[in-house]
């Protein structure tokens, strides 16, 4: 059942870091080669963070212009919602340190955790706060620095991944159908090993002999993950056009996760819905995380392809696993 917009979107922001790594680059110190990663994944290059580029300089930037677009200032912030898994330190949360390099003394700031679907799981929680009555002006991330968790060693993962942060300011929405129409969140996390980083949380601290293991960085089983994100951001796909009353046919762009092309393709086709209306950035930045949705989205702004009041269906899927959609009246 379809019903009317609680929360809607204002403004977007992005930031990325200035270098740019390229397959051939990659190919110098892996055996991997531009050829294979194209043809597997679609990806060209991506942006891999410098050691002093932190996520708070990139996620500040990228929040400045969402706030900007918004013509909102930092002070006027009810809540700021981060989505990560590479926060600059694991205390306090990243959104306190955005907080802080923001000036947005009145929100309430904290993480979450839910890898490549973040965005849309911090538009679900915007939504939920904005609601509830006592939030109006929320900012959310979805920001990585998944270069530090990168084993620049394995080629079957560190051809994947980049670095980036996209920000949006979202507020009530205002009768004019603009807004979110439907959210989809999910999980299971019975498959957590299929994607993981095996050290360096409370049950396996860091030591001299799993850090020489190289336990401190992301394993990927990438076949399974392969097939279960097909499945999951196709469902997720059916369950957000059903809650939203709406067919894909309607759908006028379509911003899937930016993980792998053939994964974005077989989405696209599971949903019946056209490449051409599909939003496709893969080949310049790779792999996000929770970043690839807002970066896919304010490059679809630049290039005239999303417009206020057109309806758009994004989709996610990552570790956890979890994945989620959401269709929005942008
Ligand atoms: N360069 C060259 N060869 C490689 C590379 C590389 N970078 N990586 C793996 N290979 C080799 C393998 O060793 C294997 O060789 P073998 O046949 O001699 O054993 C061969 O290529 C095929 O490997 P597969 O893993 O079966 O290749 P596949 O076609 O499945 O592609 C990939 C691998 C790209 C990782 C794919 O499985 C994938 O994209 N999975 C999803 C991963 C993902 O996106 N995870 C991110 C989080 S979840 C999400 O965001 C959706």
């Amino acid at each position: 059942m379809s019903r009317a917009p609680i929360a809607a979107f204002r403004g977007l922001g992005v930031a990325v870091p200035s270098q740019v790594v390229t397959n051939d680059d990659l190919s110098k110190s892996l055996d991997t080669s531009d050829q294979w990663i194209v043809e597997r994944t679609g990806i060209r290059e991506r942006r891999v963070a410098r050691a002093d580029e932190s996520l708070t300089q990139l996620t500040t930037e990228a929040s400045r212009m969402a706030l900007a677009r918004a013509g909102m200032s930092a002070a006027e912030l009810d809540a700021i919602v981060v989505a990560t898994v590479t926060p600059d330190r694991r205390m306090p949360s990243q959104a306190c340190d955005l907080q802080a390099a923001l000036g947005a003394n009145r929100a309430a700031a904290f993480d979450i955790i839910a890898a490549c679907p973040g965005f849309v799981f911090a538009a679900g929680v915007a939504e939920g706060l904005i609601a509830s009555g006592s939030y109006k002006n929320v900012l959310i991330l979805g920001a990585e620095r998944l270069s530090t968790i990168t084993d620049w060693q394995d080629r079957s993962t560190a051809v994947l991944f980049g670095d980036g942060a996209g920000a949006a300011v979202l507020t009530p929405a205002t009768g004019d159908g603009r807004g979110i129409l439907s959210t989809y969140l999910k999980s299971d996390g019975r498959l957590a090993e299929l994607l993981y980083i095996p050290a360096g949380g409370g049950m396996n601290p860091l030591t001299a002999e799993n850090v020489n293991d190289r336990g401190q960085y992301m394993k990927m089983a990438g076949r399974e993950v392969f097939k279960a994100a097909v499945r999951a951001m196709g469902e997720a796909c059916d369950e957000a056009l059903r809650r939203a009353g709406v067919t894909a046919e309607e759908i006028e762009l379509f911003v899937p996760h930016q993980a792998n092309l053939r994964i974005i393709e077989a989405t696209a086709k599971h949903s019946n819905i056209p490449m051409s209306k599909v939003m496709v950035n893969v080949e310049r930045y790779g792999n996000t995380s929770a970043a690839s949705i807002p970066l896919a989205l304010a490059q679809a702004e630049e290039e005239g392809r999303l417009k206020p009041g057109m309806l758009i269906l994004l989709v996610a899927f990552g570790a956890g696993f979890t994945w989620g959609a959401t269709v929005v009246r942008w």
